[in-house]
């Protein structure tokens, strides 16, 4: 059986972005490959975090994975930092990865502008390169993701054959999936930003983990764009947007939506949205809620997804190893 892996970052609140454009793609294909679903709680470092606040994030998204229906005895979930061969990896692939082509990944240009690149973190910039790490420990064949991660998977699949090349056939290239609708999901008060979890401005996004007149109240004031037809079209980024997770959140195309919302205003559009994104969220919310009250179940749960993925992560740090001439 091939294999998939994919992680998200516990920072923030985990968004309807990350259920749409990961999680639900996760489990609708959960039946199909051997899974490897890892909360990356060594990325998160890269950037400040109190460690207080870090601990509850980490067992929040373990217990959205599960609520969103990932199964642990059809998928391992587990945690990054427990599973020491990915910084060991990472370390073999930082020595055949490039400067030049670190300094070009856009995700570190953003972060690093925002505090000045010289404060930015060495891990910030070799962020890509343990996840590159992640996924080739499990010669995974496919990383479900959003749209935003696709410049780091190609430097992912760039380390995977460069390493090929230096040391002889090691890592599988993974491939890359990202979805046709709910791939990037924009914040819902500036259309041409994408809603990001780590936002300070919690009406730019939906969490996962919102009550249900929270993400009605945040639809509802969603930013809309003018005019009042409810069509996708580049003049209409905001209604886009909002199609686009209607789209998604219900697997209908946004044609049969619009064709739906003809001759009707923005406020129907949004009220109807809100009441399919509650749907689509509540019941993740209610039984992510019911894994919380119970943190050691959280806990074992993900102590043993970690024993797991250390069986098939050692053999392939060895391999490296070997190719390398360490062994
Ligand atoms: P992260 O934590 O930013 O996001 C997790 C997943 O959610 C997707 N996503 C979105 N999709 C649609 N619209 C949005 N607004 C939106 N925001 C986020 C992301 O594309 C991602 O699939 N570097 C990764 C975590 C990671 C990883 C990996 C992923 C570490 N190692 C190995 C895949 C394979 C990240 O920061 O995701």
């Amino acid at each position: 059986r091939q294999r998939v892996f994919s992680g998200i970052q516990p920072s923030g609140n985990l968004t309807i972005g990350n259920y749409l454009g990961a999680l639900k793609n996760w489990v609708a294909i959960q039946d199909d490959y051997e899974n490897y679903f890892c909360v990356v709680d060594l990325h998160v470092l890269t950037v400040p975090q109190d460690p207080k606040v870090l601990r509850q994030k980490i067992r929040e998204a373990a217990a959205i994975y599960f609520a969103s229906g990932i199964d642990p005895e059809k998928s391992v979930v587990f945690r990054q930092s427990r599973v020491s061969e990915h910084a060991e990896l990472a370390w073999l692939l930082n020595c055949i990865a490039k400067v030049g082509e670190l300094s070009r990944m856009t995700q570190f240009k953003d972060k690093a502008q925002k505090g000045g690149a010289d404060s930015a973190s060495g891990g910030l910039f070799d962020y890509p390169v343990l996840q590159a790490a992640d996924v080739l420990l499990y010669n995974a064949h496919l990383v479900p993701v959003g749209e935003d991660q696709r410049q780091h998977l190609e430097l992912m699949r760039t380390l995977a054959r460069r390493f090929n090349n230096l040391y002889g056939e090691t890592f599988v290239v993974p491939e890359i999936f990202v979805p046709k609708s709910g791939a990037r999901v924009m914040a819902l008060d500036d259309p041409t930003s994408k809603m990001s979890k780590s936002s300070s401005a919690p009406g730019s996004y939906v969490a996962i983990l919102d009550d249900p007149d929270t993400v009605r109240r945040k639809i509802r004031r969603a930013k809309t764009d003018s005019g009042s037809e409810i069509t996708a079209s580049p003049d209409k980024p905001a209604i886009t947007n909002l199609l686009d997770v209607y789209a998604a959140a219900t697997g209908r195309p946004v044609s049969e939506i619009e064709a739906r919302y003809e001759g009707k205003g923005y406020g129907d559009f949004k009220k109807d949205l809100g009441e399919v994104v509650v749907e689509t969220l509540a019941p993740i919310r209610e039984r992510a809620l019911e894994l919380l009250d119970d943190p050691k179940e959280l806990d074992d749960l993900l102590e043993s997804g970690a024993e797991r993925a250390r069986k098939v992560a050692r053999p392939t740090l060895r391999y490296a190893w070997t190719r390398m001439g360490l062994d």
